[in-house]
């Protein structure tokens, strides 16, 4: 199946690739660290992309399997290249729409997705044939964002205006933006036992210049500035408001700005 185009708010050009492993990068420690999986584990990672999280799965639990799916092919080939380039010998890379349910029921150890369920308009069927491919007793992890949680000094009723543009293009694109705040009710309605869900937020001000420049610039503003033709074509703003919010969320990473954002991190279980 060829790239399912403009379904996806960010498309598949190189500056989203780069812009996804600019973001994965900075954010390792942060939405990584407890998550390792046992020796022979099975992993299903779901929506693999570029392989931005792939590398760090797969380097963090090195005695377990990977099974790495995304609907596109061009970014299943460039998984493959930093999965390769990596020395990795634990992930096979498949193209595959998961809600097509592409492996038997009852195939998978664990599931793991990251910044999927915001683009789908049905992210609870998602959860819903992810439940299905796992074993009981098996775990499902999701991370999402939620652009809703934005918070910055110097503040700016323009630059929230360009976040909003965002939020309302991917909402007309059948996705939610906002999901993260919705992972608990969305684990609890599939079926899955044991559901916790963890804020995870990052906190960015100038004495931390790796945050600055790998969260700020590269990861949140890279991501809003994308969106500009489509939310002028659109009429969500005009072209000098949303400049301003550019150069606006650009102050932010200046001396003395500060940026936060919460991601979500949510688990649960099959019940055996
Ligand atoms: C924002 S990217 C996230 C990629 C990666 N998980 C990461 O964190 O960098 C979302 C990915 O979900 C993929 N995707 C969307 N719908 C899908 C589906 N039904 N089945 C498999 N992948 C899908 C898209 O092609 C895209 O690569």
């Amino acid at each position: 199946m060829g790239d399912p185009g403009r379904a996806y708010v960010h498309g598949y050009h190189e500056r989203e690739e780069e812009r996804l492993l600019d973001q994965a990068g900075t954010l390792v420690d942060l939405l990584h660290h407890d998550t390792r999986y046992p020796e022979g584990a099975l992993v299903l990672e779901a929506g693999c992309g570029v392989g931005a999280q792939t590398v760090t799965l797969a380097t963090n639990s090195p005695r377990a399997r990977f099974l790495s799916v995304d609907i596109s092919e061009a970014s299943v080939a460039a998984a493959r290249r930093r999965v390769a380039d990596a020395g990795l010998v634990n992930v096979e890379l498949r193209q595959a729409d998961i809600l097509a349910e592409p492996f038997p029921a009852a195939t998978f150890d664990h599931v793991f997705v990251c910044f999927v369920l915001e683009h789908l308009a049905e992210p609870a069927r998602a959860l819903e044939a992810l439940k299905r491919m796992l074993r009981p007793g098996g775990t499902i992890t999701v991370i999402e964002g939620d652009h809703g949680t934005t918070t910055f000094h110097p503040d700016s009723a323009t630059a929230h205006e360009a976040i909003d543009a965002l939020v309302t293009l991917q909402a007309r694109g059948g996705g939610d933006a906002t999901i993260g705040r919705r992972l608990y009710p969305l684990l609890v309605d599939a079926g899955f036992a044991a559901v916790r869900v963890s804020p995870r937020m990052v906190y960015v001000d100038d004495s931390r210049p790796d945050l600055v420049q790998g969260f700020t610039r590269a990861t949140f503003t890279a991501m809003i500035a994308g969106v500009r033709d489509e939310a002028l074509e659109a009429g969500l703003l005009s072209a000098e408001r949303f400049d301003q919010g550019i150069r606006d969320l650009e102050r932010t990473a200046e001396g003395g700005g500060v940026f936060c954002y919460t991601f979500f991190k949510g688990t649960g279980e099959v019940a055996s």
